[in-house]
C-alpha cells in the first residue's frame, strides 16, 4: 500500500509545477536582460504554460473534494554563465518533472484510483511534448552559442511551443472550464 495520498503527492506536485513557472520567468528574465526578446518571450509563455499546469491540478483537487494547498515561494535562478545554460537547466526540468508525472501516475494506479490515473495522463503527453521541445530549442541554442540572434530567429520562424487550444486538457482552475 502507497505511505501517501494521491491528493497529497499532487499537492506536492502543484509547488513544483509553479516552481518551474518561477524557474520559467528567471530564464526570461535573463534573455530579456541580455536583449534576446524572442528568447524571453518563449520562457515567459512557458512560465504560463507551468503554472497553468499547477492550477488544472487545483482544479482537479477542488473537483474531487480534496484540500488544495498552496505552496510559498522559494527563490530562482536569474543569473546564468552563458545563453545556453538557461535551456540545458530546462531541459533537466522537464526530465526531471516528467519523472515527478510519471510516479504520480504510478501512484494512482497503485492505489486503484482511477480518477486520478486519467487525469495524469494528460500530463504524460505533455511531458513528452515540453522534453522534445526543450531538447529541439537545446540543439539550436547550442549551435548558435556565438550568435544567440540566429536562435532568435528559428524562434521568430518556427514559433516553438505555440499551442492552439487543446480540447483534451484537463480544465484549469479560475479559467472558467
Ligand atoms: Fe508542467
Ligand atoms: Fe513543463
Amino acid at each position: 500500500m502507497a505511505e501517501k495520498s494521491f491528493a497529497d503527492a499532487l499537492n506536492e506536485q502543484i509547488a513544483n509545477e509553479f516552481a518551474a513557472s518561477q524557474q520559467y520567468v528567471g530564464c526570461a528574465v535573463y534573455y530579456d536582460a541580455e536583449t534576446l526578446p524572442r528568447l524571453a518571450a518563449f520562457f515567459y509563455r512557458q512560465a504560463m504554460e507551468e503554472r497553468e499546469h499547477a492550477m488544472m491540478m487545483v482544479q482537479y483537487l477542488l473537483d474531487v473534494g480534496e484540500e488544495v494547498r498552496i505552496p510559498d515561494i522559494k527563490a530562482q535562478q536569474t543569473s546564468f554563465s552563458d545563453g545556453v545554460a538557461p535551456v540545458k537547466a530546462a531541459l533537466e526540468q522537464e526530465k526531471r518533472v516528467g519523472e515527478e508525472i510519471y510516479a504520480l501516475f504510478e501512484l494512482a494506479r497503485e492505489v486503484k484510483d482511477y480518477r486520478a490515473e486519467q487525469f495524469m495522463q494528460w500530463f504524460v503527453k505533455e511531458q513528452v511534448e515540453e522534453v522534445a521541445l526543450m531538447s529541439d530549442l537545446l540543439n539550436v541554442v547550442g549551435r548558435a552559442e556565438d550568435n544567440l540572434l540566429l536562435a532568435e530567429d528559428y524562434i521568430a520562424r518556427e514559433n516553438p511551443g505555440a499551442e492552439g487550444s487543446d480540447p483534451t486538457a484537463p480544465p484549469a482552475a479560475g479559467m472558467g472550464g
